[in-house]
């Protein structure tokens, strides 16, 4: 077996077909109901990364010139940079075969000062959990992954109006200057969020930071949408959701960030402004067809939210996490 890097931007046709053929067959086993992957969406994945995983390295493996694995490792930066995350699949026809204990192999020098490696929305008690927890993987956090037909979706429950003394702001792209500073602060607030023992550390927003976020995001053709919920005495952000859509796809929507400031919380302003979200995406990108979410099983508050916008629960995920003592273990 060949484990070989793979760089979407200069691999040949034939090894993009062969990722889309594992990446196709492994989501109808491993994600039963999901929609199935074209070929343009899962190269798309691959040329257009989450920007907030920071830089990416990818690998192939090939057994007789067949493509029968991938792996992508993330390195995120500033309160992340003890950590990488890793995505990892076998073909469903060339598994139980050590194909993914290879590939781990691999990629682990790479890892280099990385303390804490993990691997996000894997199958609840699926073939994934087994092989990290063979392999020393141990569950550090349990999420839940949410979808929003916008078709079949009851868009009679998206109409409400803030609190009294609220208002709402939105905007795409670029935060007003005048509320920059203030929703740096409010995005703080996602840091009360559960995040079970995941190394995964909240980032501390600053306006500066958002600044150059909201830059990265641009560059890779990212459409970002916020929804803020704004104090009228104060005139300051106290609460927000966040919403991306991919050049890749312009037919699904990634519901990210919602947070409200703990001092006003209680008043509906977290459900008012997803709301919102949605109203505004429909009349704006009527080419979306789903939204799809992930939040903490812990968090029942937020995953009640989105059942109440109409999100159904299509999967429930686990981080798996090992670190540095048990890789040298294994
Ligand atoms: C997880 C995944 C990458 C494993 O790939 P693989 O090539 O089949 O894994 P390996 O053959 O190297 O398995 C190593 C060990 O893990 C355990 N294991 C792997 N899959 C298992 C399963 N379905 N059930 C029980 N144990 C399993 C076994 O102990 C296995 O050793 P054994 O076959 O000698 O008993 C593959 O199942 C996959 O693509 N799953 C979907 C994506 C995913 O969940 N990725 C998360 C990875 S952390």
């Amino acid at each position: 077996m060949e484990i070989e890097p793979l760089d979407p931007a200069s691999a040949g046709r034939s090894v993009l077909e062969g990722v889309h053929e594992v990446v196709s067959a492994a989501d109808r086993l491993d994600k039963p109901g999901a929609p199935p992957v074209t070929f343009e969406t899962a190269i798309g994945r691959l040329e257009n990364p989450q920007p907030s995983l920071g830089r990416v390295l990818r690998w192939v493996a090939r057994r007789d010139g067949r493509v029968v694995g991938l792996a992508a490792l993330y390195f995120p930066e500033a309160e992340n940079s003890h950590l990488a995350i890793l995505e990892l699949t076998v073909h469903p026809d060339a598994r139980r075969d050590r194909v993914g204990t290879a590939v781990l192999r691999a990629l682990t020098p790479e890892l280099h000062e990385r303390t804490v490696l993990e691997c996000w929305n894997v199958t609840k008690g699926g073939a994934g959990a087994a092989f990290g927890t063979a392999l020393g993987f141990e569950v550090v956090d349990e999420t839940v992954f949410q979808a929003l037909s916008i078709g079949a979706a009851d868009r009679s429950a998206w109409k409400v109006s803030p609190a009294a003394g609220y208002r709402l702001r939105t905007w795409q792209d670029s935060a007003p200057e005048e509320l920059v500073a203030s929703y740096a602060q409010a995005r703080r607030a996602i840091a009360d969020s559960p995040f079970g023992r995941s190394a995964y550390r909240f980032p501390r927003w600053t306006a500066d930071r958002v600044r150059e976020s909201e830059a990265d995001r641009r560059r890779r053709g990212i459409d970002h949408r916020v929804v803020a919920v704004v104090q009228r005495d104060s005139g300051r952000v106290v609460g927000f959701t966040e919403l991306q859509l991919y050049p890749h796809r312009h037919d699904l929507g990634y519901q990210g960030d919602t947070a409200v400031l703990a001092a006003h919380r209680g008043r509906g302003l977290g459900f008012c402004v997803k709301a919102a979200m949605l109203r505004r995406l429909v009349a704006e990108r009527p080419e979306v067809e789903e939204v799809i979410t992930s939040t903490a099983a812990a968090n029942p508050y937020m995953v009640n939210v989105n059942l109440a916008l109409g999100y159904r629960t299509t999967r429930e995920t686990v981080i798996l996490a090992q670190n540095k003592l048990a890789r040298g273990r294994a």
